[in-house]
């Protein structure tokens, strides 16, 4: 195995181990970061969602709260104005999903999924949680789910939670005497579950990897280009001359002109070396021949 071959080993070990832990760590920075970015859209979406329902209970409800008990308008309901105003949101972002979601719902369409009721269940048994987080896979790509914990803090939210018989019977007619009933006060009874997808990260991820890789495959191929230019001018070539010179000395054939590389280094001085024992071999040997 020659010198070269030995040395492009090494090397190109060195550049597959060394891109790949760059590779590898850059990638997990970097889902890092956009990950932190996406749950920052999320607390958006959220700070919105808060601010539509505040202004609702406060603008909204005190117009038109007092039909309610012949006609129920659902508009005056904070979930209710919180979800609408995200339907509209989600027609430019159908990648975000924003839901209010209940364990036991005024509205049918706030029950939990499987995934939705762990995450209530584990907000309701940690009250000091101010969120939980998840990464859901399903077909549509990769997404981060956060659920934020909805508690009864208001007695003002029992009037239409407690019991039918103290609910807006306009809105019993409505939603029926069975659900959304029950609620505590200072019960978790759901969650504000927001998910947003995670493709933006995966891809910026994708992203930089590559462009690593590219740059390391550059460097690399430049390194190699140059140190194998390098260690054939600087070593191979003139040890292999004098490994020539050296065969035929040894061989007796003194009429090989001398080799002596130019310059101060180590080959150089090598060549030196071995020209003085060259020429005192010569002159031992006439010295016998005599
Ligand atoms: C005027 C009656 C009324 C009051 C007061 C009220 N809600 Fe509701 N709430 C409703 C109705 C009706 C719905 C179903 C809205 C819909 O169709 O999306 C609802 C839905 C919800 C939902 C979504 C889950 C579900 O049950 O479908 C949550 C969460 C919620 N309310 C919490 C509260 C909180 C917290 C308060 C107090 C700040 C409160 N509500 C006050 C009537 C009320």
């Amino acid at each position: 195995m020659g010198l070269r071959f030995k040395y492009n080993i090494v090397l190109f070990l060195t550049c597959l181990l060394g891109t790949a832990a760059a590779t590898g760590i850059s990638y997990f920075i970097v889902q890092k970061s956009a990950i932190e970015e996406i749950h920052r859209s999320i607390n958006l979406i959220r700070a919105n969602a808060i601010a539509v329902r505040s202004y609702t209970l406060n603008s909204i409800t005190p117009l038109l709260s007092s039909d309610n008990d012949i006609l129920f308008l659902p508009e005056t309901v904070t979930a209710y104005a919180a979800h609408s105003v995200f339907s509209t949101f989600k027609k430019t972002f159908p990648q975000f999903n924003y839901k209010e979601a209940a364990l036991n719902p005024t509205n049918p369409a706030d029950l939990p999924d499987e995934l939705e009721t762990a995450l209530i269940e584990k907000l309701r048994e940690d009250q000091s949680l101010g969120q939980t987080s998840t990464i859901v896979e399903n077909d549509k790509g990769r997404f981060l789910t956060v659920a934020f914990p909805l508690t009864i803090k208001q007695p003002g939210c029992l009037r239409c939670h407690s019991t039918p018989d103290a609910a807006p019977p306009a809105m019993v007619d409505l939603y029926g005497p069975d659900n959304g009933f029950g609620w505590k006060l200072g019960e978790t009874i759901g969650a504000q579950i927001i998910s947003a997808p995670m493709a933006i990260a995966d891809r910026r991820a994708q992203e930089t990897g590559i462009i690593l890789i590219a740059g390391f495959s550059i460097v690399f191929l430049l390194v190699f280009i140059m140190t194998n230019l390098m260690l054939g001018r600087i070593v191979l070539r003139p040890v292999r001359r004098m490994s020539d010179v050296a065969e035929k000395v040894s061989m007796g054939d003194f009429s090989v002109p001398e080799y002596r590389k130019a310059g101060k280094d180590e080959i150089s001085s090598l060549s030196v070396s071995f020209n003085r024992v060259r020429r005192s071999l010569e002159r031992a040997m006439k010295m016998i021949d005599d």
